[in-house]
């Protein structure tokens, strides 16, 4: 989603921003823009589509300039075009300004300064924060700046520049994270840490309602009420330097083949090689706690929702707590009963999707004790919250989540066990699925080894406009899961279901034409899903069977058979993901889609 840069120093602004906005591109955009400051003139260039392609027609001459902003635009008010990326102008030109987040009070701001005499020429609630500051300004930049504060609401993280004020960037921040890099003679402004490493070597990470006034030597911190206050100043986090695709022509297939380090990274971090001892003192939980919770509720969006399905159904199981997975954006609306003794956990891959900070908010207000699964630890989510399991992904780039969403189930099985030791579980129940666990890299690493499998069942479904994904008990969710990266990636229309419900309603639409995908593999419930797959070849539906390597029903029935190993069936959703990844990103290949940005999506929704 959105995207903020800023820079100020002694080169030349125009390559910085553009580079920035590559950077963050990863966050999914539909239009791009810059300002430059020139000779008391802000020189403004902003279009649809995507940098690659932008770039090239923005001239350095009409751009040359040592100070400027740049924005990649997801769509919320207005369709991508030219008018309504940013940045967007203000008071006829005076003001240049890029934002982050949604004004919620835009309509009524809008008549107000329409009423005024305002024209605006776009359908940005962001022009709206332009035309307010422009008309603010009276030579105080802070003054204009606590205006925007105290007439909008929502949330907004954006970056101006005025003409009157060469080298100078000012940053403001409600609800959405802003940045501020320091550099040597240089600063920088920015949305999340990615476009600053390289250039920065420190960071002060803005607090809520803070404004700050960056220079090329000097960055002030005010607070709403305009006091120069002191912000804290980090060194950046080098591990996020220098991401690249090592080779791999897309960041998802990258991502996908870094499972295996990452799963033993987690593994080996909470559980011994025994499967005995659990290592959780990090997260403020004790004993206690666990025993005394009557009920766990999973908040999460997406995937994480999907990551949330899979935890509230092992907690239940292992330690024989209450647990229910809720969407994020529904938590609130139902109004749920909340106490102490409820455990509420939010799961998020970027700690900072916006359904999912918004849930835990009537949580905080109970009292309840909450948590985040989280791969960002210093991260909106994660600050809000009472602990921080951290899932051990590292950065995930591609819109569609593997690595992180193998790693979310993974800390959740950890947890459960956990959980359920404290409450008294016995070693016998739980030690075989902790050293199942320990089996999982080598497992993920088997099955990404039989890509050709789903590169083949690819070709064959290449061309389908609908599919169906079946699953049950434990891997209900890999079914829901795997339906989700098929429509993000490839486009074709997947549902995912719980085999139980086939009969119920989906099984009209078995046909020749309508791929269906099973999940097959070891334990309670393979019988029953095996009797799914007859039905489904009953009706002439073409059937892809998810199964261990020596399962010979499967491979009687299937046209397609996408072998894993065999795990322990809590444990197997982790390993049983992947095929279905390796399926999507094949089909989405083929059918020579955006792998790594899929249209309309964004890898990190800061709206609701
Ligand atoms: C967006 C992304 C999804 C992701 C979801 C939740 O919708 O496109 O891939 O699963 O946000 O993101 P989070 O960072 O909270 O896990």
């Amino acid at each position: 989603m959105c995207g903020i840069i800023g820079y100020t120093g002694g080169s030349e602004a125009l390559p910085v921003l553009i580079q920035g906005i590559r950077l963050l591109s990863y966050r999914g955009y539909d239009s791009a823009g810059v300002s430059v400051w020139r000779d008391g003139t802000l020189h403004v260039r902003r279009d649809p589509g995507r940098i690659e392609d932008l770039a090239p027609n923005w001239d350095p001459d009409t751009l040359a300039g040592t100070t400027g902003i740049g924005h990649t635009r997801w769509a919320t008010h207005g369709v991508p075009n030219r008018v309504n990326a940013h940045p967007q102008p203000g008071g006829e030109g005076a003001v240049a300004l890029v934002h982050n987040g949604i004004v919620e009070n835009d309509l009524a701001l809008r008549a107000e300064l329409e009423a005024e005499g305002v024209e605006f020429a776009s359908d940005t609630d962001t022009e709206i924060l332009a035309q307010l500051f422009a008309r603010a300004y009276d030579g105080d930049p802070v003054a204009a700046a606590r205006t925007l504060l105290a007439r909008c609401r929502g949330q907004f993280a954006v970056a101006i520049q005025h003409h009157d004020l060469p080298d100078t960037i000012l940053a403001v921040r409600r609800g959405s994270p802003l940045l501020v890099g320091l550099g040597v003679r240089e600063n920088l402004v920015a949305s999340d840490l990615r476009p600053l490493v390289g250039r920065a070597d420190r960071v002060i990470e803005l607090a809520e309602n803070d404004i700050a006034v960056v220079t090329p030597t000097t960055v002030v911190v005010h607070d709403e009420s305009g006091a120069v206050v002191e912000r804290a100043i980090a060194p950046i986090d080098h591990a996020v330097r220098d991401i690249g695709k090592d080779g791999y022509p897309h960041f998802m297939l990258k991502e996908m083949h870094e499972q295996p380090s990452r799963l033993y990274e987690l593994v080996a971090a909470r559980v011994d090689p025994e499967g005995t001892t659990l290592r959780f003192d990090d997260l403020g939980l004790d004993d206690d706690d666990w025993r005394r919770f009557q009920r766990i509720d999973l908040v999460g969006a997406g995937t994480g929702f999907h990551a949330c399905q899979y935890g509230a159904y092992v907690l239940e199981t292992l330690a024989r707590i209450p647990a229910r997975a809720v969407m994020a954006h529904e938590y609130g609306a139902r109004d749920p009963v909340l106490g102490p003794d409820v455990l509420v956990i939010a799961v998020s891959q970027s700690g900072e999707t916006m359904d999912t900070k918004v849930a835990l908010q009537p949580a905080l207000d109970a009292g309840a004790a909450t948590l985040g699964v989280l791969n960002v630890r210093q991260s909106v989510i994660g600050r809000m919250v009472g602990g921080v399991l951290d899932m051990h992904a590292g950065p995930e780039i591609a819109v569609a989540s593997t690595k992180a969403y193998t790693s979310m189930l993974t800390a959740l099985l950890l947890l459960a066990l956990k959980a359920a030791q404290a409450r008294g579980r016995t070693q016998e129940t739980l030690q075989p699925v902790a050293q199942a666990l320990w089996e999982l890299p080598a497992a993920v690493t088997r099955a990404l080894e039989r890509f050709e499998d789903a590169a083949q069942a690819a070709r064959d479904i290449r061309r389908a406009d609908h599919m169906l994904f079946l699953g049950r008990g434990a891997d209900a969710v890999t079914a829901l899961e795997g339906a989700l990266k098929m429509k993000e990636i490839s486009y074709i229309h997947a549902e995912g279901y719980p085999a139980g419900e086939m009969k119920h309603g989906p099984i009209a639409l078995i046909s020749r034409e309508v791929p269906t995908v099973a999940i097959a593999t070891p334990g309670p419930w393979r019988e029953r899903m095996l009797g799914n797959v007859r039905e489904v070849k009953a009706r002439d539906g073409e059937i892809i069977v998810v199964a261990t390597e020596d399962d010979a029903d499967a491979r009687a029935l299937a046209d397609f058979v996408l072998t894993v190993p065999a795990l322990h069936p809590l444990v197997a959703p982790v390993v049983n993901v992947v095929p279905l990844q390796a399926l999507a990103y094949e089909t989405a290949r083929l059918r020579g889609c955006d792998i790594d940005q899929p249209r309309n999506l964004a890898k990190t929704v800061t709206v609701q």
